[in-house]
């Protein structure tokens, strides 16, 4: 099994987020100096893919500019000897193969993932969705593709929540196999108290086979009237050896301004440029209140 192809849901609505996200889709507002999208786009290459499908929207071509080459900008910053400006600007069009399909009806997780079908042809592939943002010494993708090849199974990157919190997500049914690593027996998307299964909850990262599809093209709308991935994933696991790594790694949620600010705080004291200044700043501040 070898994991070449990745997928990246994009077209959602953004409604945890306005008004910032009613014209600037949610993918691109900036994490201190990148686009979102840019770290999920930098994990999957870090993990050895090499193409991958953006699942966008109408309202979303921003996206597809980012990522392209800008020869006016790039001769100007060239002009005028901007060099680490310029590389910047050059390696963000040249992190993977990148192409793009539209959802055209907002109809869930698991539709816009069945929309990659194509794409993805007969081949594993991950999936990473937008708003989990990674912070990991081996990226979060890699250890599932590991746990993937290593079982010949789809694998799900789960990690614990509290019990208050998991029906912001889902719940899966766990067996432990070795050490992080757990059979899937089945899972259940935004579950109340009554159906939680175990606090593992799956946190934005998959890597499936191309079995999900047939699936995901029969499913009824489950959870919220949507098409949702997680209920595709209980039948796979039913049908197929599917496996749950307990990732090594920080998830920031940047889909809720919460979320957004922590990756931003602790981003901007990792950078270069800022870490130093933020630390001084947040000492000063913390002094005042
Ligand atoms: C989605 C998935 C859910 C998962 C969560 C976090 O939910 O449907 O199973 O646990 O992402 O990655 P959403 O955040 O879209 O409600």
């Amino acid at each position: 099994m070898k994991v070449r192809k990745a997928v990246i849901p994009a077209a959602g609505l953004g409604t945890r987020m306005l008004p910032a996200t009613k014209t600037v889709p949610k993918e691109m507002l900036p994490l201190v100096d990148k686009p979102a999208l840019q770290y999920i786009i930098e994990e999957a290459a870090a993990a050895g893919i090499e193409d991958i499908l953006v699942v966008t929207n109408r309202a979303k071509s921003a996206m597809d500019d980012y990522f392209d080459y800008y020869p006016e900008l790039e001769t100007r910053l060239n002009q005028a000897g901007k060099d680490r400006e310029l590389a910047e600007v050059r390696r963000a069009a040249d992190l993977a193969n990148i192409f793009y399909v539209r959802q055209k009806e907002t109809r869930g997780l698991g539709h816009a993932i069945w929309r990659a079908k194509r794409f993805v042809g007969d081949e594993p592939f991950a999936v990473l969705l937008g708003d989990d943002i990674m912070r990991a010494e081996k990226p979060v993708t890699a250890q599932l593709i590991e746990a993937a090849e290593r079982y010949n199974a789809s694998a799900v990157g789960v990690q614990q929540v509290a019990t208050a919190a998991i029906s912001k997500y889902c719940s899966v049914k766990v067996e432990p196999l070795e050490e992080r690593v757990f059979r899937v027996s089945d899972v259940v998307e935004k579950p109340r108290l009554e159906q939680i299964f175990s606090n593992y909850a799956i946190l934005g990262r998959y890597v499936l086979t191309s079995g999900i599809f047939d699936i995901l093209e029969n499913l009824k709308p489950g959870y919220g009237g949507e098409i949702q991935l997680t209920d595709g994933l209980g039948l796979l696991c039913k049908q197929e050896e599917m496996v749950a790594v307990d990732f090594e790694g920080k998830r920031y949620d940047t889909g809720n301004l919460k979320g957004f600010l922590e990756a931003t705080i602790d981003f901007s004291l990792e950078h270069p440029e800022t870490g130093e200044w933020l630390k001084r700043f947040i000492q000063e501040k913390a002094q005042e209140l």
